[in-house]
């Protein structure tokens, strides 16, 4: 008999979408199951920002369909998408650094004052609710920008490279946030990560992206047994 569990929070079925008149994503495939945490991993340039922006609506789908929660949402704008439950902390960040935190925070959802999920996820930005997001470390700024995603309350959480250029205490501080905001609101996560211990130590399966295609995928247990998968996508 067919299993019959809840469909996929995330669907990509051959997709394709690119910068001019370049392609950057070939048909990209994959599927994300509602609390799953999915690692996307690969070298510089093969797309992973691309996917990302693509399922946010930031980049148009030039072929392929992509489903949230079931219904298909290639076409939809940004905005509408994170209405319906996509949350999305870019590359960098993308703080604004002469607003506040609360204000930086108010930006993640426009019908809310209610700040307590950003809160509860770290306390440092309670503490400095009224400083300038400019003033913080790029630690502080990237959980301000994970914080503004969770203000959303996402179904889905789109994440690139959130250990990026910060220090390790903060990096555990925010793989520690994820793990729980997977594990216990079962929001589903696409993670992009350089940093292949803290993709290990949060994902329950890893696809690996070259050429703008979905290479392979494998569970974290069959990377641990047999490395050589990572080198074959990671090293140079
Ligand atoms: N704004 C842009 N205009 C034109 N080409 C772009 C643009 N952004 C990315 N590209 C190209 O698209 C391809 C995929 O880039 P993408 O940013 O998705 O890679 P990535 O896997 O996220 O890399 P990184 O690990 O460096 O963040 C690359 O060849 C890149 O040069
Ligand atoms: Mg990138």
């Amino acid at each position: 008999m067919p299993e019959s569990g809840p469909g996929p929070m995330l669907e990509l079925d051959r997709v394709v979408s690119g910068y001019g008149d370049g392609v950057a994503l070939h048909g990209a495939s994959l599927r994300v199951a509602e609390g799953e945490v999915l690692g996307l991993l690969g070298r510089n340039g093969v797309g992973k920002t691309t996917l990302l922006k693509t399922v946010m609506g930031l980049l148009r789908a030039r072929a392929g369909t992509i489903r949230f929660a079931g219904r298909p949402i290639a076409g939809l704008r940004p905005f509408e998408i994170a209405r319906l439950g996509v949350g999305y902390v870019p590359q960098g960040r993308e703080i604004f650094a002469d607003f506040t935190v609360l204000e930086n925070l108010r930006l993640g959802n426009l019908d809310s004052d209610d700040f307590s999920v950003a809160f509860d996820a770290f306390p440092v930005l309670q503490q400095r609710r009224d400083s300038l997001a400019g003033s913080f470390s790029g630690g502080q700024q990237q959980q301000l920008a994970i914080a503004r995603a969770l203000m959303g309350n996402p179904r889905l959480l789109l994440l690139d490279e959130p250990s990026e250029g910060i220090q390790p205490s903060i990096v555990a501080e925010i793989a520690d946030v994820l793990r729980r905001t997977a594990a216990e609101q079962g929001v589903a996560m696409v993670l992009v990560e350089q940093n292949v211990d803290m993709a290990l130590a949060l994902c329950q399966r890893c696809a690996f992206i070259e050429g703008g295609v979905i290479a392979e995928e494998h569970p974290v247990e069959a990377l641990r047994a047999d490395p050589a998968i990572l080198d074959r996508y990671l090293a140079f």
